[in-house]
């Protein structure tokens, strides 16, 4: 069996907090087996022709103090190498990664991303490329992984700003409507609404109706002034990817990205309005933005990211290339295991609905 001495790394897709962790891990675990580390900047579009080139070694003098900070220290972007825009034309450069990947003469390459960056992962694995996959997410919908780096931190900024809001709502006896992120899956949405005390979380998985909505807040506020023990304000968080009966999603502007996403926001504040003009009901609207995705990564980040970038290497030096590495239980205690690269064909994995969400109050079961 050849050794593995040379490998790439490169971050796709939105960033994720622990992402840097990861990458140290990754560096420090390599380096115990002699293995070479060398940075791909900017996801896929590092290995495209245009990009190549721009790489450097990672040993772990230079990585040494990245474990503490969000982002990614070696640049994100959302490129698809199998459908990527030339002159107006749509066209397959996977080759080129492929060949890029020879010429850098990576004996393997470590790519770190969501569904849309692992699913290039996954294309490219099929065609011969050596990759290990590692999830990273804060809307933690990978299929096949119990944990997506990313998530606890992003989880802990919303329930701290839902939180947060609670207090003006609260003394001026409003709705406070806070938007979060999330794309199809109300994973962010809904445990950070029941962390942060949220009255109702509405959730892409299930389309909500707007007059329940209305009769539910209504009611909570008409008890409220009758009786001064219950509260007179509601904090209601709604995922980007949420939409009424009957309407479509609401997006933040035109287009769509490489995969085919559309970009979503602005339901938060569709909601508000409707509630000020239809019902009379005093309404804010705070939208988290990417911010949710910033800042330091929380202790659970960062012990994830040690773990996936050891597992990574495990998986590198036994050469299980077309896995994801993937965690098993709930983190920090987890354990991680290797899951084919396949097993995204599945698609998106969103909220148990069953187990978790009571759909006539909008909230956890
Ligand atoms: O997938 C992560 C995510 O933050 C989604 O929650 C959100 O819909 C999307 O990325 C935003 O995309 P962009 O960073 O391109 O604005």
């Amino acid at each position: 069996m050849k050794r593995v001495r040379r490998v790439g790394v490169l971050t796709g897709g939105g960033d994720a907090p622990g992402l840097n962790a990861a990458i140290k891990s990754l560096v420090y675990f390599a380096s115990n087996h002699d293995i070479t580390v060398v940075a791909v900047h900017d996801g896929w579009r590092g290995l495209l022709k245009e990009g190549v080139g721009e790489t450097r070694i990672l040993d772990p003098h230079v990585v040494r103090t990245w474990d503490r900070e969000g982002g990614t220290r070696i640049g994100s972007s959302r490129t698809n190498p199998f459908a990527a825009k030339v002159e107006g034309k749509t066209i397959d450069r996977s080759g080129e990664i492929l060949a890029n990947m020879e010429r850098l003469r990576l004996d393997g390459l470590v790519a770190m991303g969501g569904e849309d960056t692992l699913g290039v992962a996954r294309k490219l694995s099929r065609l011969g490329a050596r990759i290990v996959g590692v999830p990273k997410t804060v809307d933690l919908d990978l299929p096949g992984t119990d944990y997506t780096l990313g998530f606890h931190t992003a989880m802990q900024y919303c329930t701290e700003a839902i939180e947060r809001s609670r207090t003006p709502a609260g003394s001026h006896h409003w709705i406070q409507v806070v938007e979060v992120m999330g794309r199809h899956a109300g994973h962010l949405a809904l445990w950070s609404g029941v962390a942060g005390g949220a009255f109702m979380t509405l959730i892409p998985e299930v389309r909500f109706d707007y007059r329940r909505v209305a009769q539910l807040l209504r009611a909570r506020l008409v008890r409220g002034d009758k009786d001064r023990r219950y509260p007179r304000y509601a904090v209601v968080v709604v995922a980007e990817g949420a939409a009424a009966e009957g309407e479509g999603l609401v997006t933040a502007e035109d287009g769509q990205d490489a995969f085919g996403h559309v970009h979503l926001g602005g339901i938060g504040e569709v909601l508000s309005r409707r509630l000020r003009k239809d019902d009379g009901l005093e309404s804010r609207t705070a939208v988290l933005g990417h911010p949710q995705r910033g800042g330091e990564p929380s202790p659970i980040d960062r012990i994830v990211g040690w773990l996936f970038g050891r597992a990574a290497v495990e998986a590198l030096v036994d050469r299980k290339f077309g896995h994801m590495v993937s965690a098993k239980g709930v983190p920090p205690a987890c354990s991680t295991r290797l899951v084919d690269l396949a097993i995204l064909d599945r698609g998106i994995k969103t909220v148990d609905l069953a187990r978790y969400y009571d759909r006539s109050f909008y909230r956890l079961k």
